[in-house]
């Protein structure tokens, strides 16, 4: 088959190559002429395990290639996927849909015999009526069906995610496209991935239902932690305790700063938005939004709390920027908000991360950029591990701690252990565990006895 996948930023590039893998004859357009020369280079945009490979194999078998207008691959193309992107509209948090419209403009112009038009973008409840109201509009001869395709692939696990879903969403009662939406994805029934046919708009609210619901199993988890520190439990226990339960299940429980992302913070939003539109209160999902924006600046408190509050001053080293391992995406990544308050609290901060330094120099200024974690750590007051890095989880714990000039290590992804961050001679605050020390106005200097009290 011949698809058109308009747009190629991380689903549609991710989407495109993978389809092409499944022997689909595949145009990844985007009006972002220097991605797709950096493509026609080679070069990949976005940070992604396995992508560089898929893309350049399926580029050298001639099924994948990349265009800036999206002309040709439309006229020729049997599906055209839609994957602009979505992004909070300024001032009121609905969905922008500008680019969704811009597309589907642009298409309608193009068309030519029978094409089915899959909504992939993440998008409100009614947009497939409005994309295929615009069309109609614009070209009442064509032969079209508009369906809904909702993407729930995991950044950093992308490939993986579209290969072996959990299951495919297709939303039309359009019998024709259910055939063809349904062909596209064939080579992965092999893997028994079953395709749920449901209504166009059925379809839309799946995927804000699925992400708002993961939003609230996170938020829920991190109010548990904040109990945990204070009555002495153990939230990694409490989860561990609760995800047993198959109705429940383990994922979605680390508690952590607050979930970030291109997609929760945003999606979360769009939703709320849409249900207000709709006079449908959703009160969990504003509850879980004020929540979440308050925790990630908060997670600041965490270590000023280890200088009796006065940060002023102090050089304090962030390990780990984006918004989780295995992506270079920054979008809302909790690092920032958390950076933000220990500016504003007067730290000097000094940042690192494995892969994402490109990305967050176009966001983050005033800080000092290192080469390595160590480098990074070096005099610092105070470290604090943001994102849970494989690099960062292995960390040469006796050198982290010769090298600071104050063994304040904050830990909000849980990845090393209390007690034997103690016996290292950390001040080691984690969440939702009980400190290894008690928060005490910390000068403990690099070469004093690891194991003395604090106090
Ligand atoms: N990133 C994820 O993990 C993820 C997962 C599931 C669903 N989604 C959803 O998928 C959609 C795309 O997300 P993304 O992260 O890939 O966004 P992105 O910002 O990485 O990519 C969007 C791309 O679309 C291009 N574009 C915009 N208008 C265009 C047009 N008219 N013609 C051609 N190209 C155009 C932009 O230049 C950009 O490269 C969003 O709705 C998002 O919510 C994202």
């Amino acid at each position: 088959m011949q698809i058109a996948m308009i747009g190629t930023g991380y689903v549609g590039l991710v989407s495109g190559a993978c389809i092409a893998d499944f022997g689909h004859q595949v145009t990844c357009v985007d009006q972002d002429s220097g991605k797709i020369s950096a493509l026609n280079a080679g070069e990949i945009p976005i940070y992604e395990p396995g992508l560089d490979d898929l893309v350049r194999s399926n580029v050298r078998e001639g099924r994948l290639s990349f265009a800036t207008v999206l002309g040709a691959a439309v006229k020729e193309a049997d599906a055209v996927f839609i994957a602009v992107g979505t992004p909070s509209r300024r001032g009121d948090g609905h969905a922008d849909l500008s680019y969704v419209y811009q597309a589907a403009h642009e298409i309608a112009a193009a068309l030519d015999g029978y094409t089915l038009i899959i909504t992939k973008s993440t998008v409100p409840v009614g947009t497939g009526d409005e994309v295929e109201r615009i069309i109609r509009e614009l070209r009442p001869d064509a032969d079209f069906a508009v369906a809904s395709n909702p993407e729930f692939l995991r950044e950093g696990a992308a490939i993986h995610d579209f290969k072996h879903p959990d299951r495919i969403v297709i939303g039309t009662d359009d019998e024709r496209a259910r055939k063809l939406a349904g062909e596209i994805y064939r080579p992965l029934c092999l893997n028994k991935a079953p395709i749920l046919y449901v209504g166009r708009r059925t379809a839309e609210l799946i995927k804000y239902a699925a992400n708002a619901f993961l939003a609230t199993k996170i938020t829920f988890i991190n109010e548990i932690a904040d109990l945990c520190e204070q009555v002495g439990g153990d939230v990694q226990d409490v989860a561990r305790g609760i995800g047993l339960d198959n109705r429940i299940g383990p994922k979605f429980l680390h508690a952590g700063p607050g979930f970030g992302g291109s997609c929760f913070p945003k999606d979360v939003r769009a939703l709320i938005k849409t249900a207000q539109d709709y006079d449908v209160p959703m009160r969990i999902l504003e509850a879980v939004e004020t929540v979440n924006n308050t925790r990630k600046r908060a997670m600041a408190r965490k270590i000023s709390s280890a200088f009796a509050g006065v940060l002023r001053g102090k050089a304090v080293a962030v390990l780990g920027l984006t918004f989780k391992p295995n992506t270079d995406d920054m979008r809302e990544a909790p690092s920032l908000p958390l950076i933000t308050a220990l500016q504003d609290m007067g730290a000097k901060v000094r940042v690192y991360d494995p892969v994402g330094m490109e990305q967050a120099r176009q966001v983050l200024t005033g800080v000092t950029y290192c080469e390595g974690a160590y480098d990074c750590v070096e005099d610092a007051d105070a470290a604090v591990i943001v994102t849970e890095w494989e690099q960062l989880r292995a960390l040469d714990l006796a050198r982290v701690r010769q090298l600071m000039a104050c063994p304040v290590l904050v830990d909000l992804r849980n990845i090393y252990h209390p007690e034997d961050m103690k016996k290292r001679g950390f001040v080691y605050t984690s969440v939702g565990r009980a400190p290894a020390h008690p928060p005490v106005n910390v000068h403990l200097p690099r070469d004093s006895d690891p194991v003395l009290p604090l106090l």
